[in-house]
């Protein structure tokens, strides 16, 4: 028998650091380089990106809530009369409580999914705290793969919410995918879904370049979360921030810039920047509503009712499925 089989599988936090190495790795060794933005997301990263929702200059987090104070009431009309609410990639549990202000907690059961669990349990917990008697059941997922979700019983509908526009990190083929996904499971209920929308480049650049500088914090983060976790070795002050808007994706990129020639050390391989080389670290598409409610008709959904701010700067969707 061979030995290796009879080792104990590692723990969530071994096999999450084996996926960071690998995929950091693989991103270092390929032109251009890029990785994922799901690793800017480490302790420090998931609290600089609590304080980027707080920036003047980033305008989405508030907008979206502002619509959830005003329109909640017309949202969950839109749901029915008894639903089961699916919030894909949940957080802190912070946009939901507005749409769960508008239901009758009798009448609706929560799965939020999020693919950490100890985030998911312990903002499951403070949630049940402030609704007592609501029906929560958390789910630790990945909201890119088919879900084992709750049979829901006749009369039911299931209704999906993606807020924060984190469906602008996926490609556009990982959007239709996610898209597909979400409208056979969420068949014969339907989607809200949260949008930034096409607006002024100058308004784009200055919220992904924060004069207060959170936003270059979060980006040169995912290094330090490689130094950290990784033991990845480079000069401290080696790499600068770099976001901007590109009109012909439509989308934020942000960038790590080395700002002279230099090496990065990983895993016994050494990898070197030519001054001005990047490491892309994450895109931020930006929607028109036609062009989105086009994109989500070709996955099967029906476009419904869109709330927007009075200068169209985000929108929520209502898509049925
Ligand atoms: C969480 C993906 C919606 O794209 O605006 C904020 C992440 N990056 N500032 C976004 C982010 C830089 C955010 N999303």
């Amino acid at each position: 028998m061979n030995p290796t089989l009879v080792s104990s599988p590692p723990s969530p936090a071994q096999a999450a650091r084996q996926a960071f190495a690998a995929d950091l790795q693989r991103a270092l060794a390929r032109r251009p380089r890029a990785i994922s933005p799901k690793y800017f997301y480490d302790e420090a990263g998931s609290r600089l990106f609590e304080q980027i929702c707080e920036l003047p200059e980033y305008y989405p987090t508030r907008t979206e809530l502002a619509l959830l104070r005003a329109h909640a009431p017309d949202m969950a009309a839109q749901f029915g009369p008894r639903v089961q609410l699916v919030e894909y990639g949940a957080g802190a549990l912070r946009k939901v409580r507005l749409l769960l202000d508008a239901l009758p907690r009798e009448r609706v059961q929560f799965v939020p999914l999020d693919i950490s669990g100890p985030h998911l349990l312990a903002a499951s917990a403070a949630l049940a705290a402030d609704y007592p008697g609501l029906a929560l059941q958390p789910l630790v997922a990945d909201f890119t793969r088919p879900h084992m979700l709750p049979a829901v019983p006749p009369g039911v509908r299931r209704v999906g919410f993606f807020p924060g526009s984190s469906i602008g990190n996926f490609t556009p083929d990982e959007a239709d995918a996610f898209l597909r996904l979400a409208a056979r499971e969420l068949a014969g209920g339907g989607l809200l879904i949260g949008l930034d929308l096409v607006k002024d480049p100058a308004v784009l650049h200055a919220a992904y370049n924060d004069a207060a500088g959170v936003t270059a914090a979060f980006n040169l983060n995912l290094l330090a979360h490689a130094r950290r976790e990784l033991g990845a070795e480079f000069p401290p002050d080696g790499f600068v921030h770099l976001a901007f808007y590109n009109p012909a994706y439509q989308r934020i990129e942000m960038h790590l810039r080395a700002c002279r020639a230099l090496e990065m050390q990983l895993g016994g391989e050494r990898y070197a920047f030519d001054e001005g080389e990047t490491l892309h670290t994450e895109n931020s598409h930006k929607y028109t509503v036609a062009g989105f409610q086009a994109q989500a008709a070709r996955a099967g959904f029906r476009p419904g009712r869109v709330w927007t701010d009075a200068r169209s700067w985000f929108a929520l969707m209502w898509l049925e499925a």
